[in-house]
């Protein structure tokens, strides 16, 4: 059952996180769908342009309609991941979206401002709650790629006038993770000190952490084993440092890296032990089951395994936009 994200915000809030897993693939789609059925998990499921662009945006959410349909106990939202003005439009006119994001972190305070009120007018208009985001990630993904010389923190300071002034519902902080599989150096984490900061000043306002991949260190060994070259001093963020965001406020935690490092060990090991062998079923099936035992993990470490209960009984009326 698709509901509102901000009811899922809602429920969450200081006690658990729900997973937002970007989906490309349609062995994608239907691990997120059955790991969330066998876990009773709510879950958010986000397309980004490029995921939108890849076989179409038909072809995306038909998948996802499809996937919903086999596994109706599903409590999902289906949200818009980094989308700039015209991503946008489309999804809003497409009916078929619970919440957009709209990305512009990199435009000054003022113009990020006044882009992110323009974006919640139109999708307020449909009943669409609207993630934004200050301050900047460091990182690639998809067609994104920012330097870490380019990555700013967001300032405690700005974040209640920003959402005042924005309308926004729910906003990603950068608190020190990065989108992609090389996230921190050293001794590097979370900076906890400036997430409590931004709680203190938007007290049960949803947070939202990008760059929330574990970047497993046995499946990049994985991958280098069977003939890959990812970077040693590839690290996500730790279990620990996820579960302590939890109470500070973050409601959403955005997963993609892990997907394809998965799918890429997965695929890798395959052929390289089956050099002969050039069907994508086998791995394709091998693929689908790890990743459904890695999404129960995760849905565990965040604490929504079992909650789908605490939303039966609801529905779409129930979608209610918290600045409206
Ligand atoms: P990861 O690269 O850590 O998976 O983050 C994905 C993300 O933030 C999508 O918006």
């Amino acid at each position: 059952m698709k509901l509102s994200t901000q009811r899922l915000f809602d429920d969450c809030y200081g006690k658990y996180a729900i997973a937002a897993v970007n989906v490309f693939t349609m062995e994608q789609v239907l691990g997120v769908f059955e790991a969330a059925s066998v876990s009773r998990s709510p879950v958010i499921i986000q397309t980004t342009p490029v995921a939108r662009d890849y076989a179409g945006a038909t072809m995306i959410i038909a998948m996802i309609d499809a996937a919903a349909e086999i596994f109706p106990d599903v409590i999902y939202a289906l949200h818009l991941d980094h989308g700039v003005e015209a991503h946008i439009d489309s999804a809003l006119s497409s009916g078929k979206y619970s919440s957009v994001m709209i990305d512009a972190s990199h435009e000054s305070f003022e113009d990020n401002v006044q882009r992110t009120s323009a974006i919640v007018k139109k999708a307020h208009a449909h009943g669409i709650p609207v993630e934004a985001e200050l301050g900047v990630l460091s990182g690639v993904e998809d067609d994104i790629d920012v330097s870490d010389s380019q990555a700013k923190y967001t300032k405690p300071e700005e974040v209640l006038a920003f959402v005042s002034q924005s309308h926004c519902d729910s906003l990603a902080i950068a608190v020190g993770t990065s989108h992609g599989a090389y996230k921190f150096a050293g001794k590097q984490g979370i900076r906890f000190d400036i997430l409590a900061m931004i709680q203190e000043m938007l007290p049960k306002f949803p947070l939202v952490l990008h760059g929330g991949s574990a970047v497993n260190p046995y499946h990049v060994t994985r991958i280098n084993g069977f003939g890959g070259s990812m970077m040693t001093g590839s690290r996500g963020v730790k279990d620990e440092e996820i579960q302590k965001a939890i109470p500070l406020g973050i409601c959403k935690v955005n997963i993609a890296t892990d997907l394809r490092i998965l799918w890429t060990a997965v695929h890798r090991e395959h052929f390289y032990l089956n050099p002969c062998l050039f069907d994508p079923i086998v791995p394709g099936k091998q693929y689908r089951k790890e990743l459904i035992e890695m999404l129960v993990s995760k849905f565990e470490l965040l604490g929504s395994k079992g909650k789908s209960c605490n939303f039966f009984g609801q529905s779409n009326e129930h979608l209610k936009l918290r600045n409206q």
